[in-house]
């Protein structure tokens, strides 16, 4: 496991996916800085869900901002409840998460409340990875503080957003008003979120900085059911439509002390990681809790009025939640494939084509006779369309290599032929096989084969 993760994240940093932030002051922990195929990746991605939420009719965009009032963070529940069991080492003063030190000394915490945790670390005489005795746990805060404008007492204290959600609760009405929407009806975000994990680890999973994309789906009372279980069938669609396999696909279904503090039920869509099944996206019915909360904290009124029943009410809301960085992470751990070709080894990105960072290389195959121009001709007529990358250094086979390496699903060679009948090869990279097509049809070759694609289980 630790052999797949460390060769992943140094070809992430040696092909430019991911650097350590701050890397030249020793790194800060917790936050990653997404180098140029890192963003090409992560923002194909978040372009994916966008236009999966928000190309129909009853979905609509927002861009909140971070900072928001102090207020909504009491009334969301967050001040109260957003925390984590924390222990420290009475050595060295190291803090650890009691649940993830229960659970990798094998007790499930599956449905564990904090005094249980408590209870089993106590049985089981729990000390911490260097062999101490633990602090008693208490409950951590996960959101980051700071200061609004330069007076730096309690009245200015506010906090960076630990999810996107609220900011969409809090604008529920204006986006409802000015799109003149009627229930059922979305509003779907993409944006940073932070929380200060008392531990991070597994390199993107789970940070401090992150982004989420995050859509909540307001709808009239009595009808929850029916759309948590419509958003759950369209969000483990949109996981394979970006090459997730369904075998390393699961539902986790949250019970008892598990689920959240807003949430009524809720089920996690889980990648086989190689440190184990992580959850990547939440799905969650948040009954009418957020806009009620709203509601009694700010004074205003929320209720939807409803013409054709002539009622008003408050809207109950499927949340559909999933971490664009970790959804990254996901696809990054995927992709990774060595395999032996002729005797080498052969390292290769499996991407689907729809989130490759660069969907096609244009190839000169040698560095004269015309073929360059030419290169540089069709490199120019397809970047109007694609991402595309021109490459003319090396032998073609490394070429080829170089490509695999970082994903690129279409290989365009240029060669002698090329020039006498404006035709081109093309080769698919994870089965490596060429074909000939037309320079004029080579943008309909890879919009087919990008739709056609078959992702490997
Ligand atoms: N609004 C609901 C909400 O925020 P969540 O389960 O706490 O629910 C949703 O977070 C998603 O955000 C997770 O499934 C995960 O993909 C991502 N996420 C949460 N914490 C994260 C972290 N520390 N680092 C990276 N991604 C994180």
């Amino acid at each position: 496991m630790a052999d797949v993760m460390d060769k992943l994240v140094s070809l992430c940093k040696r092909k430019g996916f991911v650097f350590q932030s701050s890397e030249i002051y020793g790194g800060l922990n917790g936050c990653w800085d997404y180098g140029p195929l890192g963003v090409e990746l992560l923002r194909n991605i978040k372009d994916s869900w966008w236009r999966a939420m928000t190309f129909r009719e009853d979905v609509e965009g927002l861009d909140s901002s971070i900072l928001m009032h102090a207020r909504v963070w009491e009334a969301s529940g967050h001040v109260a409840g957003f925390t984590d069991p924390m222990v420290e080492d009475k050595k060295t003063n190291e803090r650890y998460r009691l649940d993830q030190l229960l659970e990798e000394n094998g007790i499930d915490v599956n449905g564990m409340g904090i005094e249980a945790m408590i209870e089993a670390a106590h049985q089981s005489d729990l000390k911490s990875p260097k062999g101490n005795e633990l602090s008693e746990a208490r409950q951590f805060n996960l959101m980051f503080k700071t200061f609004v404008g330069p007076l730096e007492d309690e009245s200015a204290k506010i906090f960076l957003r630990p999810e996107t959600a609220q900011g969409i609760f809090v604008n529920y009405l204006n986006v409802q008003s000015s799109m003149r929407q009627k229930l059922p009806f979305g509003i779907a975000q993409v944006g940073k979120a932070f929380r200060n994990e008392i531990t991070t680890k597994n390199f993107l999973f789970r940070t401090r900085e992150f982004e989420q994309m995050e859509m909540q789906y307001f709808v009239q009372p009595g009808t929850q059911d029916k759309y948590f279980d419509y958003w759950r069938r369209e969000r483990w669609e949109w996981c394979k439509s970006i090459g997730l396999p369904e075998n390393k696909l699961s539902w986790h279904e949250h019970k008892g002390d598990e689920l959240a503090h807003y949430a009524s039920a809720a089920f996690d869509i889980q990648y086989e990681f190689p440190f184990g099944p992580g959850e990547i996206e939440g799905i969650h019915n948040r009954s009418n809790f957020d806009l009620s909360q709203h509601e009694e904290f700010s004074g205003k009124k929320l209720k939807y009025f409803d013409e054709e029943n002539r009622e008003k009410y408050v809207p109950y809301v499927i949340e559909t939640s999933i971490g664009a960085s970790r959804t990254t992470m996901a696809c990054l751990v995927n992709a990774y494939h060595e395999e032996k070709v002729k005797g080498e080894t052969r390292v290769v990105m499996r991407f689907h084509p729809r989130i490759a960072p660069m969907k096609a290389a244009i190839l000169p195959l040698v560095k004269r006779d015309g073929m360059p121009d030419l290169a540089r001709k069709v490199t120019e007529d397809l970047r109007r369309y694609f991402r595309v990358v021109y490459d003319d250094g090396g032998a073609i086979g490394r070429r080829y290599r170089r490509m695999d390496e970082v994903g690129t699903p279409f290989c365009i060679t240029i060669d002698s032929e090329s020039l006498e009948n404006q035709t081109v090869t093309v080769r698919q990279r994870d089965t490596m096989d060429q074909q000939r097509v037309p320079i004029e049809g080579l943008r309909s070759h890879i919009d087919d084969n990008t739709e056609a694609w078959t992702v490997s289980p």
